[in-house]
């Protein structure tokens, strides 16, 4: 593989700038590590799940990329924060897990108060102070909380995730396209870090394009839902694949049905509509939309389930290993770049 380099991938030390998403319920040890062993960078998701369940998906990780017990893991964690939040305790069994094992990153978003977990990871990263320090990753929208990340916290690296993005996300999020730039002016006022663009991905052109927008790498998630190594099951992936985007949809519903409520103010999640979708902007009650839900599921139907999906998700059509999804973005986002450096090239010559 050329390399493509950007801030982020020496910060890094990887190959590409693409990275998988911190997906909760999606994102294990599996598919981070594959990212990895491709040239990319993976999170796994410490999301809903217990500490045990966590632990086992960091020793995969550990296990496929052969990292011994002192060595930094070429994975990160991600964090939803308004979970920390909510049980004060259990988030410090969980960052332990994740600095025990020397992740190389974290990843938080969607809390009240992030910046008190980042001066927490910093103040109990053994590593801390040295070049092998965590990287604390930001997700985010807007250009209050941009300043906020790079002034206070003091982010390594700064996700801005626009309105097509898979799963949750602010309500009001401007489209990528407008949202990147505009963020981008006011971290580079800031001397910021590096910032990804994350929302609606599916090919390498598109990458390509972020890349000349001054992005220093991309974030897909919806695309790695479509790897055996995702957490998704057969049918959730027949799902995505059957999918145009029309019906990726911004929405409370699942939240509601599955009683996951507690995200900050003005979030909500991109999914594909179904019929759980329906009901709820029918005005259906909540409790019988939660018991239809918990109904179907007992029954194994797909009709109600969560499948979060971006925007892009009509641009899908296989399903790929990691390591193949990474090689594919990355070999069209070097074409696509090349084929710029070209026209310049010939349109300067024919000046000449
Ligand atoms: C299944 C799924 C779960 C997600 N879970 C999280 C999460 O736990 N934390 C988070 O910050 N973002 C989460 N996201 C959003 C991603 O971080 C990212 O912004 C998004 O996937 C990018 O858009 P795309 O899906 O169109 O590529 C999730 C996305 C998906 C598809």
């Amino acid at each position: 593989m050329i390399p493509i380099q950007t801030s982020l991938t020496q910060l890094l030390g990887i190959q590409t700038p693409i990275i998988a998403a911190a997906m909760a319920g999606a994102s294990g040890g599996a598919l981070a590590s594959q990212v990895a062993l491709a040239g990319g960078f993976g999170f796994v998701s410490a999301g809903y799940d217990s500490a045990d369940f966590f632990k086992k998906e960091i020793s995969i990780a550990r296990n496929a990329l052969h990292t011994a017990e002192d060595q930094t893991l070429r994975v990160g964690v991600g964090f939803l924060v308004w979970l920390l939040e909510k049980s004060p305790s259990k988030a410090e069994e969980l960052i332990s897990i994740a600095l025990e094992n020397r992740v190389q990153a974290v990843w938080l978003s969607f809390g009240e108060d992030i910046g008190r977990w980042v001066r927490y990871i910093r103040e109990h990263d053994p590593r801390a102070g040295s070049k092998d320090a965590v990287k604390i990753f930001i997700q985010l929208s807007t250009v209050q909380e941009l300043k906020v990340a790079i002034t206070e916290w003091k982010a390594d690296v700064i996700v801005v995730q626009g309105n097509e993005a898979g799963g949750h996300g602010l309500k009001s999020s401007l489209p990528l396209l407008t949202l990147f730039p505009l963020l981008a002016n006011v971290a580079s006022q800031l001397n910021g870090p590096p910032l990804l663009a994350a929302g609606g991905l599916a090919t390498g052109s598109q990458v390509a394009s972020l890349l000349t927008l001054g992005a220093s790498g991309v974030v897909l998630g919806t695309r790695f839902l479509l790897s055996p190594e995702s957490l998704y099951t057969d049918p959730h992936r027949k799902s995505l694949l059957a999918a145009d985007s029309s019906l990726s949809v911004r929405t409370m519903a699942f939240d509601y049905a599955r009683n996951t409520l507690g995200w900050p103010k003005g979030v909500d999640g991109r999914g594909l509509r179904n019929d759980t979708v329906d009901d709820y902007e029918r005005g259906v009650d909540v409790n019988t939309v939660r018991e239809r839900f918990a109904e179907s599921a007992r029954k194994g139907e797909n009709n109600r389930s969560v499948v979060w999906a971006g925007s892009g998700v009509g641009l899908m059509s296989e399903i790929l290993p990691a390591k193949d999804i990474i090689t594919e973005l990355h070999t069209e986002c070097l074409q696509h770049l090349q084929s710029g450096a070209q026209l310049i090239a010939e349109s300067q010559s024919n000046r000449l």
